[in-house]
C-alpha cells in the first residue's frame, strides 16, 4: 500500500469514556465487520475483560475507508490498555503508530489516566485529535471540557470532534479527521527490514502469534527472520492482517501493521519492543526504546487444598505462556505448604491472574500479602533483591534497605481534597504539587509503593465516593527504616502473614492486624494467643478465648431444615480453611487482615 494512504493510530481515553464503543463504531460504519457479525465491544475479546470493562490485551484492526476526497485509505487502529499497570504496554504500542484520538467524556472531563496516556502519546511524537464523546448526555459540557483540555493538557481543542459513540453521531467526522489530521507513516521500502514487535499472545490453534509494525523494508511470508534482542531465528509460516479476524497476506511493507506465526514455542521467546529483521542482509542496529517489562509486585499463591498443587502448576504454566510480564517460581511455606511466588506488573494484573486461576481453572487460592521488591544492601557490600518478606535475612547482615517510590497523580473534586491529602499523608506521602483545573484539584504525591500495593486504591475510591482518579509511575528507590513484622498464631509464626512495615507504623499495623485476626479466626476448644512481633519482640497481642460457637443455638430447636442448612454451611466454610499447627484459619483472613481501616 502507498504510504500516503495509510494512517496508524491508537485511542487514548480514561476507563469508561467510550474507547471500545468508538472502536466498534469505526469498524461497523466502514463495513469492516458485517452488521450481523457485530458483537458489542468486539475488541475486548476475553470474557474477563468484558466483565470488568477493562481492555487488557492490546488488539488491533485494519479498516478500509473511502474518504470524502474519493481516495481509498487503510486505517490501522491499535487498541491500547487503559489501566496504570499496563503503562509499558501502552508506551510500546504508541511507538507503532503516528497519531492518537484523545477521547474525553464530555460530561466528566479529563481524568488522571487521560493525562498519563496523553503524555505517553506526546512522548511518542503523536499528532493528537481531541474527540469529545457522549455529547448526547444532558450533562455534557463540550465547551467547558475543551477549555479544560487546553488548560490541563495544553492541547488546542478548538477543533475537537464532537460525537456520541453510542448513537453514531459524528463518526464520519472522526474518520475524516483521522485521514486529514493525522500524519501518514514514513519508511523506506528498499532499506533492510526493521519491524517492531508490538505484542504477542498464545492462540490455541496457531501457537504464538506476533503483532508487528514494519518500519523499513518488507516482511514476506517464508522469510527467515532474526529477533535482535534474543538473537533467535525463525521462518515465517503465516502473515496476516486483522479485520479483526485474521486474513492472510503475502507481504507487509513500511507503515503496515499485521501478525505473523513462525513456530515460536512460547510467548516468553518474544520480547515486546524487540526489533525483527531478516536473517541475511538484515539491519544491524535495533529500533530505539526497547526495555523488558519488569514485575513490581510479588505475592504467594497457594492452593487451599494441597491436593490441587499440580493443577495449580499446570494452570500457572499455561497462563505464563500467554503473558510474558507475569513471572513465577515455586515457593514452600511452613504454613501454607507448596505454592508459587508470582510477580506482576501491578495490583490489577495480580487480580486478573488470580481471578483467571480461580474461574477458568477452578482452583481455590490463598493469596499472601502483596509485597514490592526491596533492595537490601548487605554489610559485605553486595545488593540483593527481596521479593518475599519471609526471606528477610538477619538484620546483623544488612547495612540498609531501600524501597521503591512512586509519583502519584490524583484528580479529585474539591470537596474530597482534605480526605485525599490525609490518606496520602497517612501512607508516608510527600506532597509535590497541588493545582486546580476548574473545581477539581490535581495533587501530585511522592509515595512508597509498599503503602500503595495493598488497599490504597480501594481507600481512595471509598473516601472520594468513587470520584477520584489515580495514576502512578515508579520513580526510583530510597532508603527508609523498614522492618519485618511477623504474626504468630498459637505461638507459631504464620509466614504468609509476615510483611515489611515502616518502624514508626509497626505498632499501629501490628495492633490492627491482631485485632482483625481475632475476629476472623473462629474460636477453638482452647485459648489462642495472636501476636505481632518484630524480631523476638512482641508489639501487639490478642487472645481468642476458648469457646465453641454453637451456630445452631439461635434457631430455637424447631426448624430442622434450617438447622441442616446452617450445618452444611459451616461444613462448606471449613473447606476453605487451612490448618496452622492446631488452628484453622479461614482463607479470607489472609487478605482481610492486611486491609487497614
Ligand atoms: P474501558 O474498556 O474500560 O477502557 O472503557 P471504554 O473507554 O472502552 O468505555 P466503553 O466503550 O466500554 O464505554 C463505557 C460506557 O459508556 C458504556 O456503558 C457505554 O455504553 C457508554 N457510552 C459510550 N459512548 C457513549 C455515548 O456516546 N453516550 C452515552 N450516553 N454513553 C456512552
Amino acid at each position: 500500500t502507498d504510504l500516503s494512504r495509510i494512517r496508524n493510530f491508537s485511542i487514548v481515553a480514561h476507563i469508561d469514556h467510550g474507547k471500545s464503543t468508538l472502536a466498534d463504531r469505526l469498524i461497523q460504519s466502514t463495513g469492516t465487520v458485517a452488521d450481523r457479525d457485530m458483537k458489542e465491544q468486539i475488541l475486548d475479546s476475553m470474557d474477563i475483560e468484558r466483565e470488568r470493562g477493562i481492555t487488557i490485551k492490546a488488539n488491533t484492526v485494519r479498516i478500509d475507508y473511502k474518504a470524502k476526497d474519493g481516495q481509498q485509505y487503510v486505517l490501522n487502529l491499535i487498541d491500547t490498555p487503559g489501566h496504570v499497570d499496563f503503562a509499558y504496554e501502552v508506551s510500546r504500542s504508541m511507538r507503532a503508530v503516528e497519531g492518537s484520538l484523545l477521547v474525553v467524556d464530555a460530561s466528566q472531563g479529563v481524568e488522571a489516566q487521560t493525562l498519563a496516556n496523553v503524555y505517553q502519546a506526546l512522548d511518542a511524537g503523536h499528532e493528537i485529535v481531541p474527540v469529545l464523546n457522549k455529547i448526547d448526555l444532558p450533562a455534557a459540557e463540550p465547551d467547558r471540557i475543551k477549555t479544560q483540555i487546553e488548560d490541563v493538557i495544553g492541547l488546542d481543542a478548538s477543533d475537537a470532534v464532537l460525537i456520541s459513540a453510542k448513537s453514531g453521531l459524528g463518526i464520519p467526522d472522526v474518520l475524516e479527521a483521522i485521514v486529514h489530521r493525522l500524519p501518514a507513516p514514513k519508511g523506506d521500502r528498499d532499506a533492510p527490514l526493521k519491524a517492531m514487535l508490538v505484542d504477542s499472545w498464545y492462540d490455541p490453534y496457531l501457537g504464538v502469534v506476533v503483532m508487528v509494525r514494519v518500519m523499513d523494508g518488507v516482511l514476506r511470508k517464508g522469510d527467515r527472520v532474526r529477533m535482535i534482542a534474543t538473537n533467535a531465528v525463525y521462518g515465517i509460516d503465516k502473515l496476516a492482517v486483522l479485520r479483526p479476524q485474521m486474513v492472510d497476506i503475502d507481504e507487509l511493507g513500511p507503515g503496515e501493521i499485521g501478525v505473523l506465526t513462525a513456530q515460536i514455542k512460547q510467548v516468553r521467546d518474544t520480547r515486546v519492543g524487540d526489533t525483527i529483521t531478516t536473517e541475511r542482509k538484515g539491519a544491524e542496529v535495533p529500533l530505539p526504546g526497547f526495555k523488558p517489562a519488569q514485575p513490581v509486585v510479588f505475592c504467594g499463591l497457594f492452593p487451599v487444598d494441597a491436593a490441587d498443587f499440580e493443577d495449580l502448576r499446570d494452570a500457572i504454566e499455561k497462563l505464563a505462556l500467554n503473558d510474558a510480564s507475569f513471572s513465577y517460581e515455586m515457593e514452600t511455606s511452613a504454613a501454607l505448604g507448596f505454592g508459587f511466588r508470582c510477580g506482576f506488573l501491578g495490583l490489577l494484573h495480580l487480580e486478573v491472574i488470580r481471578d483467571r486461576l480461580e474461574r477458568e481453572y477452578d482452583i481455590d487460592l490463598i493469596t499472601t500479602a502483596p509485597s514490592v521488591v526491596y533492595h537490601l544492601y548487605m554489610k559485605d557490600g553486595t545488593m540483593r533483591e527481596l521479593h518475599n518478606p519471609a526471606d528477610m535475612p538477619d538484620l546483623t547482615y544488612v547495612d540498609h534497605l531501600e524501597e521503591p517510590r512512586i509519583k502519584a497523580t490524583i484528580l479529585v473534586p474539591d470537596e474530597y481534597l482534605g480526605d485525599v491529602l490525609k490518606l496520602c499523608q497517612d501512607r508516608r506521602g510527600i506532597q509535590l504539587d497541588l493545582s486546580y483545573a476548574g473545581n477539581r484539584a490535581m495533587v501530585v504525591y511522592d509515595l512508597p509503593l509498599n503503602e500503595v500495593v495493598f488497599d490504597f486504591y480501594d481507600r481512595l475510591k471509598s473516601v472520594t465516593k468513587g470520584y477520584a482518579s489515580f495514576d502512578y509511575s515508579i520513580t526510583g528507590y530510597r532508603e527508609d527504616a523498614l522492618v519485618k513484622m511477623s504474626i504468630l498464631v498459637n505461638d507459631e509464626p504464620v509466614d504468609a502473614l509476615s510483611m515489611m512495615v515502616h518502624r514508626d507504623r509497626a505498632e499501629m499495623r501490628g495492633r490492627a492486624m491482631v485485632e482483625k485476626l481475632k475476629d476472623l479466626i473462629p474460636r477453638h476448644m482452647f485459648k489462642i494467643p495472636i501476636q505481632a512481633a518484630i524480631g523476638g519482640k512482641v508489639i501487639a497481642r490478642e487472645t481468642l478465648s476458648a469457646l465453641r460457637k454453637d451456630v445452631t443455638a439461635k434457631c430455637y430447636g424447631g426448624d430442622a431444615t434450617r438447622k441442616r442448612k446452617l450445618l452444611d454451611k459451616q461444613k462448606a466454610g471449613k473447606k476453605k480453611m487451612r490448618q496452622f499447627g492446631k488452628v484453622d484459619i479461614p482463607q479470607e483472613a489472609f487478605i482481610s487482615a492486611l486491609k487497614m481501616d
